[in-house]
């Protein structure tokens, strides 16, 4: 008799806790761009990002696990099948789209040059000349590439590198998406207060999540997330939390 009860007991788990599991996606971050991915300090991949994309599968009923992934090679995993998504400030560009498919976009940002404080530029053409770095194969590269202003550009494996280089005179300017420039000029304890921002590109850049080409479904599940974060105001308070702005 109690064998029969902990049977059906047994099976009722298994079958609902199959209906009711739900499914988990692995997410790839390259935690090396503050305050959108970042290492905590006991090692843990937080930040804007990182958030949202929590708070849009919780939204929509998936599970995420985030791993920290190097930028140089992000990609690639996404395209191998290594892991479901790319949740790493990915700007959607038509060059990127052409292999990969994204989710609606998630924030705005624009590109913006660092130089040490006191120092200042009125356009990018006032790099001429100048060592500009930035992380390797990220918009801000392609910006200042394509701008032909004749300035030497040095791509860093990270962001964190090229403002040490920075700091240390061996560059002149760093350029980098503009939440993350802010971060190394006011918030940053050892970099806040040498740097200021000069200028910033007039062409907004969207992010959007990355998956592999043709996961619909997935694509379908994150835009229902993003939908969600935003229709609750629950964005808003990301950006303020991470960037101490409301905008
Ligand atoms: N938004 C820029 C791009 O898509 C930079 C992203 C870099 N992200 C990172 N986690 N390092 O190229």
């Amino acid at each position: 008799m109690f064998r029969r009860i902990t049977l059906a007991l047994l099976a009722l788990t298994l079958c609902c806790g199959q209906a009711l599991a739900a499914d988990k996606y692995i997410v790839a971050s390259d935690c090396t761009w503050p305050p959108m991915e970042m290492l905590s300090a006991d090692k843990k991949p937080e930040g804007f990002s990182t958030d949202y994309i929590r708070a849009a599968a919780k939204a929509a009923g998936f599970e995420v696990e985030v791993r920290n992934i190097a930028w140089d090679g992000i990609f690639g995993g996404v395209a191998t099948g290594q892991y479901d998504i790319v949740a790493s400030s990915v700007t959607i560009t038509e060059e990127r789209k052409k292999q990969f498919d994204f989710s609606d976009p998630y924030y705005e940002v624009v590109q913006a040059v660092v130089l040490p404080a006191g120092k200042s530029i009125k356009s990018l053409a006032d790099l001429k000349g100048k060592k500009v770095g930035g992380q390797i194969a990220t918009t801000g590269i392609f910006v200042m590439r394509n701008a032909k202003v004749g300035a030497e550009i040095k791509e860093y494996d990270d962001v964190g590198l090229a403002i040490q280089d920075l700091l240390g005179g061996r560059i002149d300017a760093v350029i980098c998406d503009d939440p993350v420039a802010m971060y190394y000029v006011n918030k940053k304890a050892d970099t806040a207060g040498k740097l200021n921002i000069s200028f910033k590109a007039a062409e907004k850049e969207y992010y959007g999540f990355t998956v592999r080409k043709g996961r619909k479904d997935l694509l379908e599940k994150l835009n229902k997330g993003i939908q969600a974060v935003k229709a609750s105001g629950l964005d808003k308070k990301l950006v303020q939390k991470w960037m101490g702005t409301t905008n």
